[in-house]
């Protein structure tokens, strides 16, 4: 059994942070990934999650700087994630594997309508399914792509959460998937980063 966390029953799916100076971070998250990546004009890509150079967009974004420093959440490592319009059917059921839990997730750009869906698999249903490395960790989980079309017919959903107008503290060891609704738009963009600390006190139900 991958459980490196213990009873998640525990901690809240995800916990919201102050708006704060979230409009002058997106200004400048999405100034950079308009001049350094082709994010904004990709149709096709269903990977999600993009690599970046993320100290060049850390240093051209210092409203973003200036928030960690406001909430105290120091941040090691920043990515961006990217639903396309040829993801209509959502980004993929799945689970974070061990290292970080927590991530900062930052609502960047056609956020509206776009859920993400947490469920309540129970650790012996987990345990049946193939195990999987995820490729960004190195680490093993489980993998839950079988599902994902199935899953609200088959676990409870425990919050179905539309990031929008504040960061969030995303609890990314319950499984999830991200799942659009018939208005959403595209590219659908968020910014996750990842704190030092997985900060459990904000995580307190
Ligand atoms: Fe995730």
């Amino acid at each position: 059994m991958i459980d490196y966390l213990g009873d998640q029953t525990k901690n809240k799916a995800a916990h919201e942070l102050p708006a704060y100076n979230l409009d002058t971070i997106k200004k400048q998250v999405l100034d950079w990934v308009s001049t350094n990546t082709d994010f904004l004009d990709d149709k096709t890509s269903k990977g999600f999650w993009m690599k970046i150079d993320y100290k060049d967009l850390a240093r051209s974004c210092p409203a973003l700087i200036e928030y960690f420093k406001y909430v105290r959440i120091p941040v090691q490592e920043i990515t961006v994630g990217v639903l396309t319009e040829a993801m209509t059917d959502g980004f993929v059921m799945h689970h974070g594997s061990p290292g970080k839990n927590f991530k900062i997730n930052f609502p960047i750009l056609n956020t509206e309508d776009v859920h993400t869906e947490w469920y309540d698999i129970p650790d012996d249903d987990l345990k049946k399914f193939p195990e999987l490395l995820n490729v960004y960790t190195q680490q093993q989980c489980y993998d839950l792509s079988s599902i994902h079309k199935t899953v609200d017919t088959l676990y409870p959903l425990r919050v179905s959460y539309n990031m929008h107008h504040c960061p969030i503290v995303f609890n990314s060891y319950l499984p999830h998937r991200v799942m659009p609704g018939a208005d959403a738009k595209y590219p659908r963009i968020m910014l996750a980063t990842m704190p030092l600390k997985d900060p459990f006190d904000l995580m307190q139900l």
